[in-house]
């Protein structure tokens, strides 16, 4: 089953923790990898939904996708679980906060001592959950799942954990160290790494760019699949 033939689901952009009325714990994703993501996957699907968390409405002008927006990980996690399909592929470009304040306080914490402690709880795994999904159900072994991996330091032995550990088809390892990678900018620079070996190594690009190459080479995984 080509593109064409398959719903895609893209995730983009942050999530969004309360700590109290007025302040949550979050990060830098503006969101235009997946933007660029579901633009290109658009154009190319039978129907594409882009699931993100708070991000510019600005930047969604123009879409021609279905957006379904969400604000904490526990939102996302509901919203892709409720998307996928044994036709799916799945894209996760979104950067899901990882924790979350073990309580949420009805009233602003107002200044006082010198040093104030958050506890924080582990926020779910969506890759985790959709992986334990598919593999309770039989129906959905034909889902197709790519994760990114945004990371600083020991880049490539990170993103292929990730890889093994999400069982994943495909990673875009994202050095986010790297000048003109990562966060809230118009380009990025992506490693592929592919289920059972193989690799691809992109250059610098615009995510415009990158978002069609990434499909393309998502195309090619789902042609050897069938073979
Ligand atoms: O939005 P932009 O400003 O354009 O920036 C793009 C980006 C840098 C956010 C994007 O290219 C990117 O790298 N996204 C992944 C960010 C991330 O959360 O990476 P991670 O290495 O922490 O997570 C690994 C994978 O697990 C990701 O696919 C992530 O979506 C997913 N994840 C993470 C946490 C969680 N609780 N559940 C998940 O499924």
């Amino acid at each position: 089953m080509s593109l064409k033939d398959r719903k895609i689901i893209v995730t983009g952009g942050p999530t969004r923790e309360w700590i109290d009325p007025v302040r949550y714990i979050s990060n830098a994703s503006s969101g235009k990898m997946g933007i660029a993501l579901a633009s290109a996957a658009h154009a190319r699907s039978k129907d594409t939904v882009f699931i993100h968390g708070p991000i510019d409405p600005s930047l969604l002008s123009g879409g021609r996708f279905r957006t379904r927006a969400v604000e904490s990980t526990g939102d996302l996690l509901g919203a892709v679980m409720d998307e996928i399909s044994p036709d799916a592929v799945l894209i996760m470009a979104a950067a899901p906060a990882d924790y979350r304040p073990a309580e949420r306080l009805g009233l602003k914490i107002k200044k006082g001592s010198d040093e104030l402690r958050i506890d924080l709880v582990k926020n779910p795994d969506i890759l985790k959950n959709v992986a334990a999904r598919k593999s309770a159900d039989p129906s959905l072994s034909g889902l197709f799942v790519v994760g990114f991996a945004a990371e600083t330091h020991d880049v490539e032995a990170y993103a292929l954990s990730k890889l093994e550990e999400k069982d994943l088809d495909m990673i875009c390892m994202n050095d986010v160290s790297r000048e003109g990678a990562g966060f809230a900018t118009d380009t990025n620079i992506v490693v592929i790494f592919k289920r059972g070996g193989g690799r691809v190594d992109f250059p610098l690009m615009s995510k415009r760019d990158l978002a069609s190459a990434i499909l393309d080479t998502i195309e090619t995984g789902l042609a050897a699949r069938v073979k």
